[in-house]
């Protein structure tokens, strides 16, 4: 049975199985070339554990981090696509939705800022 996302390993396992499917796509792939994931992926956990669980210390403009990359509407809607799906693979509850719901309403935020 599933359970819902409860502690920052749950977010670890989430980020990791994430890019894990972002790393196949071959649209999505590209932006994450130069990346170290090692420093990215503690990121993103800390990203998380403050969107869903209000774990103080997340300062990032996230605006600002992504407003340089060539984002088109299809690669918002495949990053979502494939949050959603590592979302329902592995958990299922309050906070699971809730992180649906941050991601989506964080993408569309980006996309009606940075496509043009
Ligand atoms: C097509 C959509 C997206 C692509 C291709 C993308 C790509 C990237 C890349 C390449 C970085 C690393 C930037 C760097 O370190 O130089 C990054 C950082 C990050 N992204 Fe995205 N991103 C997308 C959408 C999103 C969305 C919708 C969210 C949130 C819901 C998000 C959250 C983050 C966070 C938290 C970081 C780490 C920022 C930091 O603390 O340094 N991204 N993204």
């Amino acid at each position: 049975m599933k359970t819902d996302i409860l502690n920052e390993n749950d977010l670890k396992n989430l980020v990791d199985l994430f890019y894990g499917l972002v790393l196949k796509d071959e649209d999505l792939k590209p932006f994450f070339r130069k990346i170290n994931f090692e420093t990215h992926i503690p990121k993103m956990v800390q990203f998380w554990s403050f969107a869903i669980f209000e774990t103080p210390g997340y300062t990032t403009n996230l605006f600002q981090v992504h407003q340089h990359m060539p984002l088109r509407k299809e690669q918002f809607s495949a990053w979502l696509a494939l949050f959603n799906q590592t979302i329902d693979e592995l958990f299922e509850g309050p906070n699971a939705l809730k992180a649906k719901q941050r991601a989506m309403v964080i993408a569309l935020g980006m996309e009606s800022k940075i496509v043009s």
